[in-house]
């Protein structure tokens, strides 16, 4: 099980939302899972690794903002046929 000391860190951390990836997807649920069927794309799609698209779990560019306020270099993930 989870210790009282790792219990209360992580609620802390919560709390100041400190170590989060995900400034605002779902918030209100605890775990953000996304399904796409294969046979539903059709040539290729770019997935979402920066959590900002306001397409999610698809890039809408956003990672561009992000990099540049951030110094980050975060990008998508292109999925597609051979
Ligand atoms: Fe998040 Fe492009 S918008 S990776």
């Amino acid at each position: 099980g989870i210790s009282y000391y790792s219990y209360q860190t992580i609620k802390k951390a919560k709390e100041a939302g400190s170590g989060q990836v995900n400034p605002g997807i779902r918030k209100d649920i605890n775990k953000v899972v996304d399904f796409i069927d294969i046979e539903d794309i059709t040539e290729k799609v770019s997935l979402c690794r920066c959590w900002r698209s306001k397409n999610w779990p698809y890039c809408d560019g956003a990672h561009g903002t992000h990099n540049k306020e951030t110094g980050d270099n975060t990008g998508p993930v292109v999925v597609k046929h051979k």
